[in-house]
């Protein structure tokens, strides 16, 4: 089985039961082509951060409400957008987001930058964020790593290197999945797959898309995956 069977197979099962969220393209619109709004991608992203979609989509749908666009966003007082912030935690992130917005409606007349390395140098954009704004909102061929990938990864290739050494290895497997077309959908799928089927303590192995491909599952160590070095 190929990489490209596997990419295949998971925007298969993607395209028939991707999570619905209030920053996703639905189905209809995905499959003609329509791409996200990025600041709704950088927006949702950075919720994500440390925090679950479930507790985020309230927060993200009155923002988006308040604030329709990142120029919108730059215009708003720090207290307004740290009221509405509050309850979701980590209030660096609140106050880095109206950073990034204020240098992307001055310095990029409210355009996000499209590559990697320009979103790099975005206030509170590291690593995962810049890869999740390129490859979901630009289409580039970026490999996005969260915790859901690094599990779906170790086992998918029955991977034992504990984390967080193992990372590069599980970040070249996750690149060598990473399809031309669709990164972002791809990005996408791999992380409903970790957080709906191939969850931490139960995965549902009958019904995953990657079954016979998966080596953990075959080995019978996918609940031992992945392994954490202690602290
Ligand atoms: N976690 C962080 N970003 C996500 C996304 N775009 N889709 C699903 N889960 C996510």
């Amino acid at each position: 089985c190929t990489e490209i069977d596997l990419s295949k197979t998971l925007l298969d099962w993607y395209d028939r039961h991707a999570r619905e969220m209030p920053w996703r393209i639905g189905p209809v619109d995905r499959a003609a082509g329509v791409m996200p709004d990025p600041y709704r991608v950088w927006l949702s992203e950075v919720m994500l951060q440390q925090t679950t979609v479930a507790a985020v989509r309230d927060y993200f749908i009155r923002f988006t409400t308040r604030w329709p666009t990142v120029k919108a966003l730059a215009q708003a007082q720090d207290d307004q957008v740290m009221g509405e912030w509050a309850g979701l935690g980590y209030y660096a992130r609140a106050r880095n987001l109206l950073k990034c917005a204020r240098v992307v409606a001055a310095e990029y007349d409210g355009q996000f930058p499209e590559r990697y390395d320009e979103l790099l140098t975005l206030p509170g954009v590291g690593p995962y964020t810049a890869a999740a704004i390129a490859a979901i909102a630009f289409d580039q061929s970026e490999t996005v790593l969260d915790g859901n990938v690094e599990r779906v990864m170790a086992r998918l290739y029955d991977i034992h290197d504990p984390l967080p050494g193992s990372k590069p290895l599980l970040k070249e497997k996750a690149a060598s999945l990473t399809p031309p077309l669709r990164p972002g959908d791809h990005a996408q799928a791999v992380m409903d797959l970790g957080a709906t089927i191939c969850t931490p303590k139960s995965p549902a192995c009958g019904i995953c898309p990657l079954y016979a491909p998966c080596l953990a599952r075959a080995a019978g160590t996918q609940t031992e995956l992945p392994q954490k070095t202690p602290k």
